[in-house]
C-alpha cells in the first residue's frame, strides 16, 4: 500500500508523536502497536534492532490496520528494500544514506533520514527531502540547534528523536519547525515484559495530552 508523506505528516500534525516498537516477538509487536493505537498514536516505527524485526513489522502491517507502520533503524539499501517488501509504509534511518533514500524514493515510500549537522541537512535538502529526523536530539544540541538549523533551512520540518520524553516533549513541540517527536519512552521494556499493554496506552494518551497543551489546543 502506497502512503504519501503528506498524509503521514498530516496525521503527525494532529498527533505529533512517533513511538518506537522494539520487539523480537511478532505477537508482542502487534500487542504493543494495538496499545499505542488505542491511546491515539497511529504512526509507529518498528525498529530493526532485533533478529525478528522484519517479522514483527510484517505482523504489525498485516494485523494492525489501524496503524501506519514504518521501519526504523534502517541502515542499508538492502534493509530498506526488505522493509518495504514486508509492508513498511515509511522508512526512518538514524543517518542520511543516499542508497536508503534512493530505495525509498524508487518505491515511492516516505523516508525520514536522521541528520545532525548543517551539511547533512543540506545534503538531505538537495536530495529533495523536506522532513528529517533530528538525531540524537538531546546530544545534537536539542531545541537551540533545531531553531538555528530551521532559521537557515526554511521549510524543513524536523522530527527530534533521542532523549525525548514526557518531561521535554512540550518544549520540543513548541518549536514551529518540529513536525513530531519520536521516542522509546512510550514503549518501556518493563511494561512489555510484564504484558502490561494498558500502561503503553496510558503513555500514548499522556503524550497526546501534552502535545495538545503544547500546541495550544
Ligand atoms: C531512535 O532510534 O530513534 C532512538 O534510539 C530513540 O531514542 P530514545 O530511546 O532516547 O527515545
Amino acid at each position: 500500500m502506497v502512503t504519501k508523506m503528506k498524509d503521514i505528516n498530516k496525521i503527525l500534525a494532529d498527533n505529533p508523536v512517533v513511538p518506537l516498537v522494539q520487539s523480537d516477538d511478532p505477537a508482542s509487536a502487534v500487542a504493543i502497536s494495538r496499545a499505542l493505537a488505542a491511546g491515539g498514536l497511529t504512526v509507529v516505527e518498528v525498529v530493526f534492532r532485533t533478529d525478528r524485526a522484519l517479522e514483527c513489522l510484517q505482523a504489525v502491517a498485516d494485523d494492525v490496520p489501524e496503524v501506519i507502520a514504518g521501519a526504523g533503524t534502517v541502515l542499508s539499501a538492502a534493509q530498506a528494500q526488505a522493509a518495504i517488501d514486508s509492508g513498511a509504509r515509511f522508512i526512518v534511518s538514524p543517518g542520511l544514506d543516499d542508497g536508503v533514500v534512493k530505495v525509498a524514493k524508487d518505491n515511492k515510500v516516505p523516508i525520514y533520514p536522521g541528520i545532525m549537522t548543517p551539511s547533512e541537512l543540506q545534503r538531505a535538502f538537495n536530495l529533495g527531502l523536506d522532513t528529517v529526523k533530528f538525531f540524537p536530539a538531546s546530544i545534537a544540541g536539542g531545541i537551540p540547534a533545531i531553531k538555528a538549523l530551521s532559521s537557515v533551512f526554511r521549510g524543513i520540518r524536523f522530527m527530534p528523536t533521542g532523549g525525548v520524553s514526557a518531561a521535554n516533549l512540550a518544549d520540543f513541540l513548541a518549536v514551529p519547525a518540529v513536525l513530531a517527536c519520536g521516542g522509546s519512552w512510550l514503549t518501556p521494556k518493563s511494561a512489555i515484559d510484564e504484558g502490561n499493554f494498558d500502561a503503553i496506552t496510558k503513555l500514548a494518551q499522556e503524550a497526546i495530552a501534552i502535545a495538545r497543551t503544547a500546541r495550544g489546543e
